[in-house]
């Protein structure tokens, strides 16, 4: 079985419910869900689409309130914060990938990568810098610093994103659909990275993907279907 360090949650949820749209429109799209994340794994949210992933991680991110539920991260419950505090905790602890990446389009590369470290303010420009470019190295970037984002293909903005939601070293990764615009060879380098961050820094990465063989190779699967989660488990062999 796993140690004590593995099986401490970075992230839980318990008993989240979240409704969207207004009147007669208005759809119970969470209806109860209840999750770990441990420190050091990759979990994977599958399942058909509309049966709530985005919805689920943008909550899960802070980016979003549940309507019932409570969320812990690192063992602290987030569910009673203030709007300051919880935006605070989401530059500090949390890094998120979005299905559309949502780069700033005029700005480089390196400016969208600094961005998240001018909100927390703890480097010098310097340091941003430099930090800024060695995370866009990482993600096969390192020609196109000062490149603006709308002089990218879709693959290399996804890559921006990605190197962005790394910024301020989250202790978290959130990551929907993530390699979707990338051809198969970036986007096993890209899980690669995030995984290897995930093992060698005890981080932890929750990730939306219809991509099976990277659901497959993570630690943990969530299978959704109509806002509940249907099965939980390792990948089976
Ligand atoms: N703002 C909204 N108002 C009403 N319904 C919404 C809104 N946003 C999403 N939904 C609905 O919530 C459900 C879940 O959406 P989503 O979380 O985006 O699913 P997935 O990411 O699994 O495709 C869908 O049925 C979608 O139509
Ligand atoms: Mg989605």
């Amino acid at each position: 079985m796993t140690s004590d360090s593995t099986t401490f949650a970075a992230l839980s949820c318990q008993g989240l419910h979240r409704y969207l749209g207004e009147f007669e429109s208005r759809v119970h799209v969470l209806r109860g869900i209840t999750l770990n994340v441990e420190v050091g794994s990759v979990h994977s949210i599958v399942g058909p689409s509309g049966c709530g992933k985005s919805t689920l991680l943008y909550v899960l991110g802070l980016l979003d309130l549940p309507d019932q539920g409570r969320i812990i991260i690192g063992g602290e419950d987030v569910s009673g914060l203030s709007d300051n505090e919880l935006s605070q905790k989401r530059s500090e602890l949390i890094g998120f990938v979005f299905q559309f990446h949502f780069l700033m389009h005029e700005f480089t590369a390196l400016e969208n990568v600094t961005i998240p470290m001018r909100r927390l303010a703890k480097l010098s420009p310097r340091g941003m810098r430099d930090r800024a470019a060695m995370l866009l190295e990482a993600v096969g970037l390192g020609d196109k610093l000062e490149r603006p984002a709308n002089h990218l293909s879709g693959g290399e903005q996804q890559r921006v994103a990605i190197a962005r939601s790394l910024a301020n070293d989250p202790k978290i990764l959130l990551a929907d659909e993530p390699t979707g615009n990338l051809d198969a060879e970036n986007s096993e380098r890209i899980f690669k990275l995030l995984t290897d961050l995930v093992k060698r820094e005890q981080k932890a990465l929750l990730l939306a993907t219809h991509n099976p063989q990277i659901a497959r190779a993570g630690d943990f699967i969530h299978e959704m279907k109509d806002g509940v989660v249907v099965r939980s488990g390792p990948p089976s062999s």
